[in-house]
């Protein structure tokens, strides 16, 4: 059987290529095509992607795969990475240094490794089940803040502007009464890896992908934070949405996020 650690080593060598890539491109020529009305795609996304399969194919030929530009390599096989080359992609267009690579493997809805690389920062944030939650190497630990007046959250937004969009507006006015603040940075797999190494307190998103938040959702885990899904119920991996926190405000975030 695979070791766990052998899983996050050809992550992290996926990430680091895909890294020089993007930076590459970001040098060369940056050319945006558009998914949606604000949903973009770069020449930097695609061949971020294409690296990051290629490394991960070549160590595991039989292996599923989700990715986000190219969707699925099918395989009846139990493990299946998934994979967001840029998560981010509007800041990384727009020059705002919020936009990471995110690559993972699951058995089933069970997270083994995770990898997120905050490109610009050079902040590569790791984890494997039951090994911690590291960044550069050094472990990370979710916050200590134990009620919600103290604490400072995070959330994002769907492409979308559709009934869920209005809610997540009211709560944001809700959470931002009752905080210190909530923020917006447009990166999920970011906000989920700041909520394991202490900066936020919690983070909630509806309308998610798996490839945004498969990676982060293990690296809280791994540092002592929760994560479940925003009625406080299991969370699952393809389930769209996610609540994430150092646990000590984890039931106050739920009530709020129901009321
Ligand atoms: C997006 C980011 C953003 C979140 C969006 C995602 P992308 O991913 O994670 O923070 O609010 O819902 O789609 O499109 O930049 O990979
Ligand atoms: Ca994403
Ligand atoms: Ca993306």
């Amino acid at each position: 059987m695979v070791d766990n650690n052998y899983f996050l080593e050809v992550a992290i060598d996926a990430a680091q290529k895909a890294s020089l890539v993007i930076s590459s491109e970001i040098q060369n020529e940056l050319r945006v095509d558009y998914k949606g009305e604000t949903d973009l795609v770069t020449n930097a996304d695609l061949k971020a992607e294409e690296i990051i399969m290629e490394t991960i194919s070549s160590s595991f030929p039989d292996h599923r795969i989700i990715t986000e530009e190219s969707g699925e390599k099918v395989s009846e096989s139990e493990h299946v990475w998934i994979i967001d080359p840029i998560d981010g992609t509007t800041n990384l267009v727009h020059g705002y240094p919020f936009y990471a690579i995110s690559i993972s493997v699951y058995s089933g809805n069970k997270a083994l490794a995770a990898v997120v690389d905050h490109i610009y920062l050079n902040d590569i944030y790791s984890a494997t089940n039951g090994g911690g939650a590291h960044c550069n190497g050094k472990s990370i630990f979710a916050s200590k803040t134990n009620n919600l007046t103290n604490s400072l959250l995070a959330t994002g937004f769907p492409y979308e502007h559709d009934h869920i969009w209005a809610h997540n507006i009211d709560l944001f006015r809700t959470f931002t009464d009752l905080t210190q603040g909530v923020r917006r940075a447009g990166s999920a797999s970011l906000d989920l890896c700041h909520v394991a190494r202490g900066w936020l307190d919690g983070y909630w998103e509806f309308a998610l992908n798996s490839w945004d938040i498969a990676a982060g959702a293990l690296i809280v885990k791994e540092a002592g934070g929760t994560v479940t899904n925003c009625n406080g119920s299991k969370f699952s991996v393809f389930g769209k949405e996610i609540l994430s926190s150092n646990g000590f405000i984890h039931k106050e975030i739920i009530e709020h996020l129901n009321n």
